[in-house]
């Protein structure tokens, strides 16, 4: 018998068809995603099901997720605190350890002040939605993160999109359009999360500051691991990648940060960082200022990959392997899987269509063995040419 309009079975089958009819268009394209159980065994190793591989897709590019300074730190904090901060920052659940944290990053990137936010999204949903609105101009990388894309939608401000580190383009984009916005703000990323290219940063905020436009670098994938040539004004990033843990921030002036704290909805309206987050970032930076040749091993591994496959050279610790179509990454993926390895397929829309990838992250954890087993990996599965098995000593 056909559900009664407006009964909780009729909602639930327009619900459930309205899912179903998603998910196929997502199978028909070869684009719906999967939870995979997966345990990370070492800094470099994960098992999944009963295969132990080396994994090529985390972004703990130093190995700090698993080292025994951070982690006491953050069992520490639990003991001591306990596990959540238990209410918004602006209620009760101000740590101290979240202050001494802003401190430590404003000091890190130059800044007059910080700001810590649950995660690298909920910053940059808070703070470009603060900054801009209605009647002002963003103007976005083609290639930003997608929680910058929501960040600027949620803005309400008009979004000019420009080509991937086209500064030529940006500035006819300022030069045409910046006059009748009361303020504008440019959106790139020093690493490009699924590209590892940086962008010209310098040459950038010189074009922004012509036209007086604010400049938001995401730092998500630089920090620890590429050193900057310049810093944004605003500088925003994860706690979650190089240093290990989960967190946010912003660092900028002093009252750039106070605005956001009553005015970034992600920070006011949310529970705090919880202080074991901030104790866990609090070590991973001081391993930072201690072991700078753990910060150049990503880089390094990754450069040693890119010139045993001919390869332009690495700047970064990621490095695409363009395929083009995710069917055909995927398949990859899986051989590789078959082979030991982790390199997760990349597809749209986390990239545009028809450059679907394997994303392969380096990390200080790897041994040269690691990125050399990956070469031969690759080679045998026929994802790369095979210009020579040679890798750079
Ligand atoms: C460029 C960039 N920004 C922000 C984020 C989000 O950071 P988080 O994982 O801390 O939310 C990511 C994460 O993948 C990212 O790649």
């Amino acid at each position: 018998m056909a559900p009664r309009i407006g009964t909780v079975e009729s909602r639930m089958h327009s619900l459930d068809a309205f899912a179903a009819a998603k998910l196929a268009t997502l199978d028909a394209g070869n684009l719906r995603r999967r939870l995979i159980p997966t345990t990370r065994t070492s800094p470099a190793h994960v098992q999944r099901g009963d295969q132990t591989l080396i994994s090529f897709s985390c972004n703990d590019y130093l190995g700090l997720a698993q080292d025994p300074r951070v982690k006491a730190a953050a069992i520490s904090a639990i003991e001591h605190y306990g596990a959540g901060a238990g209410a918004s920052r602006l209620v009760t659940g101000d740590h101290p350890l979240l202050g001494r944290l802003e401190a430590r990053l404003a000091r890190v990137k130059g800044t007059d002040a910080a700001l810590v936010f649950g995660s690298g999204y909920l910053a940059n949903i808070g703070v470009i939605p603060a900054l801009v609105g209605a009647g002002d101009l963003v103007l976005l990388d083609e290639l930003s993160h997608a929680c910058m894309v929501s960040g600027a939608r949620l803005s309400g401000a008009r979004i000019l999109t420009f080509a991937h580190n086209d500064i030529d383009q940006l500035a006819a984009l300022l030069a045409a359009e910046r006059g009748d916005s009361a303020r504008a703000l440019v959106l790139t990323e020093r690493v490009f999360s699924m590209d590892g290219d940086q962008a010209p940063l310098p040459a950038l905020l010189a074009i922004a500051q012509t036209y007086d436009a604010w400049t938001l670098v995401d730092d998500a994938h630089g920090l620890g691991v590429v050193t900057p040539d310049v810093h944004a004004p605003l500088e925003l990033g994860t706690l979650s990648k190089a240093l290990g843990g989960l967190g946010g921030y912003l660092c900028a002036s002093a009252p750039v940060i106070e605005l956001l704290k009553s005015r970034a909805r992600s920070f006011v309206y949310a529970t705090g960082l919880p202080p074991a987050s901030a104790a866990a970032a609090l070590a991973a930076l001081d391993i930072l200022e201690v072991e700078p040749e753990r910060s150049a091993r990503p880089l390094a591994l990754a450069r040693r990959f890119t010139t045993a496959l001919g390869l332009a050279p690495a700047q970064s610790a990621i490095v695409p392997i363009h395929v083009g179509e995710a069917t055909q990454a995927l398949a990859l993926s899986a051989a590789l899987a078959e082979q030991g390895m982790l390199v997760v397929a990349i597809r749209p829309p986390t990239v545009p269509a028809g450059t679907a990838r394997l994303r392969v992250a380096f990390s200080a954890a790897h041994d040269e063995a690691d990125v050399d087993a990956l070469v031969q990996a690759l080679q045998h599965i026929g994802a790369v040419d095979a210009p020579s098995l040679e890798v750079a000593g």
